[in-house]
C-alpha cells in the first residue's frame, strides 16, 4: 500500500509501485493535465511538481513519490480562477494545439518558486527541455515573461532590429 498526495489530497493505492506517476495521475486519479508525449523524458509534456520542483512524471515510479507532495496542472488553478502562470498564458494566448502547454506552465511555475524574479536566460533555460511541435515558442516566452512580471522585456526584444 502506497500513500500518495496529489494537489493536497492523499490517496492510498495498491497499484504496482513501478507504475509511472503519469499513468497513475491519468489512469487512477483522472487528472489529465499532464500529457503523454514521448514516455522517455524527452519532451516535457508530462511535467508535474514534486515538492515544488519540476519532474517528468513519465520517468518516475509511484514508489519514488510516496510521502511527497505532487502538484499537477489542476492544482495550480481552475478555469474560473487560474493561477498566476495560467493567467499569463491565457493573457498571451500562448497555445495552438495546447498539448505541450501543461508542461510549459509547470516549468514556469517551478522556476518562479525557485527564483521569483528570473532573467531572460533563466526563463529560456527552464523552458529548454520542453518541446512544442506547433512552434508556439515566442508566445510561450511572452507568457513566461509576463508571469515573471517582465512583460516589458518582450516589447524591448521585439523592438530590437
Ligand atoms: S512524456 Fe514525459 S518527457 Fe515526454
Ligand atoms: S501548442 Fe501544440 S505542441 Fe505546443
Amino acid at each position: 500500500m502506497l500513500r500518495i498526495t496529489v494537489n493536497g489530497r492523499t490517496h492510498e493505492t495498491e497499484a504496482d509501485p513501478a507504475m509511472p506517476l503519469l499513468y497513475f495521475l491519468r489512469g487512477e486519479l483522472e487528472l489529465n493535465g499532464a500529457k503523454y508525449g514521448c514516455g522517455v523524458g524527452q519532451c516535457g509534456s508530462c511535467a508535474v511538481l514534486v515538492e515544488g520542483r519540476r519532474v517528468f512524471s513519465c520517468l518516475l515510479p509511484i514508489a519514488a513519490i510516496a510521502g511527497r507532495n505532487v502538484t499537477t496542472l489542476e492544482g495550480l488553478g481552475t478555469a474560473e480562477a487560474p493561477g498566476r502562470v495560467q493567467a499569463a498564458f491565457l493573457e498571451e494566448q500562448a497555445a495552438q494545439c495546447g498539448y505541450c502547454i501543461p508542461g510549459m506552465i509547470v516549468a514556469v511555475e517551478a522556476l518562479l518558486r525557485a527564483d521569483p524574479a528570473p532573467g531572460e536566460t533563466a526563463i529560456r533555460e527552464a523552458l529548454e527541455p520542453h518541446l512544442c511541435r506547433c512552434g508556439t515558442h515566442e508566445r510561450i516566452l511572452r507568457a513566461a515573461r509576463r508571469a515573471a512580471g517582465r512583460p516589458e522585456r518582450t516589447a524591448a526584444l521585439e523592438e530590437t532590429p
